[in-house]
């Protein structure tokens, strides 16, 4: 069949027969930053469009011409855009967490929301060995100091992890891996997840407790469950006084996990020791007090900034977008 220039065919299996489907309508949104290889995978079978930055109101305007919107956490996929979105199938997040996107809004008009979880498990799980390296070491503040030309070597004094015990928080893809890194250097793990097995864990050598009773052992604790409402502020004001004196926590999950003015109140205390944080329950977060703390250390949300991970997130979520157009189903739905 002569194909018109400019528009493009699709393979479709339709029980035993094999018809080709007419994809001149299918457009595809990308409004946050994704990998040229996820790109490429979209625009070998679709209409691609890549505008980043959007507001609300520009996105919502311009939403319903697209059959599908391609996002990682920059796009705040609300019931407003979803509502604006008439011709909307498929949602793809580049990445895990889909708290950005008002799923039960989007299954109510019929969209499959898909993630990609597996790409970048290994990108967040160095990230957080390298902050708890960095938080037990003084390493990001070591470093600006000397950059001012200073010679602190007292002032930057550590503490070792090796024999400390980590609590993890959410035994999940990254939980297990963070475990995995840490009993490789002889740390003690413990971990609380509900829907992990003793059995599970202990083929890690890991412990499974109650999350009340982690909180009392861990030297170092570190979250990493999605932030739902059973997970929002676990780590408070009260649960943070059950803790170790000088116990140091990690957040490279999602902001809201941890209460940030419990735990700015329990650095100042000296009850928490140090916090290393690349989530914010404000992204970015100009305005937290958390900021100001020498023993606080930050990264801009860097845990699934990788080359590797970027990749593997961008070409999970354009293939899953094209199965969909295709009218078939998405892997991680
Ligand atoms: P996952 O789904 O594999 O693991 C999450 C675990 O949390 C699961 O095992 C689940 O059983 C557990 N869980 C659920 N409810 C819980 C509760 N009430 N208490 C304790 N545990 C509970 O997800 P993952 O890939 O390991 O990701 C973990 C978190 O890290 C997510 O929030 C994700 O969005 C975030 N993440 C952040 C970055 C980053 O850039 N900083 C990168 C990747 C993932
Ligand atoms: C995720 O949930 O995958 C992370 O927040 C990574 C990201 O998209 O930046």
């Amino acid at each position: 069949k002569k194909v018109p220039a400019g528009k493009r065919i699709i393979l479709f299996k339709y029980g035993a027969d094999i018809v080709w489907v007419f994809m001149a309508n299918a457009r595809v949104l990308v409004s946050d930053p994704l990998a040229e290889e996820g790109l490429a995978i979209l625009r070998a079978a679709v209409d691609v469009d890549v505008k980043t930055d959007l507001k609300e109101d520009e996105l919502c305007k311009i939403i319903g011409d697209y059959d599908a919107l391609l996002v990682r956490s920059g796009t705040d996929v609300n019931a407003k855009v979803i509502g604006a979105a008439k011709k909307m199938k498929f949602i793809g997040r580049a990445g895990v967490g889909v708290d950005n996107i008002d799923v039960d809004a989007a299954t109510r008009m019929g969209i499959i929301v898909a993630n990609a979880p597996e790409g970048n498990t290994l990108a967040a799980t160095e990230h957080t060995m390298a902050m708890m390296q960095s938080l037990a070491r003084n390493i990001p503040q070591a470093n600006a100091s000397l950059k001012k030309k200073e010679w602190k070597r007292s002032k930057f004094m550590g503490v070792e992890l090796n024999e400390k015990t980590l609590g993890i928080v959410g035994f999940g893809r990254i939980g297990r891996e963070v475990a995995k890194r840490a009993k490789a250097m002889d740390m003690k793990c413990v971990a609380y997840d509900p829907f992990i097995t003793q059995e599970r864990a202990a083929q890690l050598g890991v412990e499974m407790m109650s999350m009340a009773d982690l909180f009392k052992v861990a030297d170092v604790i570190t979250v990493h469950t999605p932030l739902i409402p059973e997970t929002t502020h676990v780590i408070n004001e009260k649960s943070i006084a059950t803790m170790k004196d000088g116990v140091r926590i990690i957040n490279c999950a999602r902001g809201g996990i941890i209460d940030e003015k419990a735990l700015y109140d329990a650095i100042k205390a000296g009850k928490v020791a140090g916090a290393a944080l690349d989530v914010f329950e404000q992204e970015p977060p100009t305005e937290s007090p958390l900021l100001t703390l020498d023993n606080v250390i930050v990264t801009p949300h860097l845990g699934a900034s990788t080359v590797e991970a970027q990749l593997n997130v961008a070409v999970s979520v354009a293939k899953q977008c094209i199965d969909v157009l295709k009218g078939g189903s998405a892997k991680y739905v």
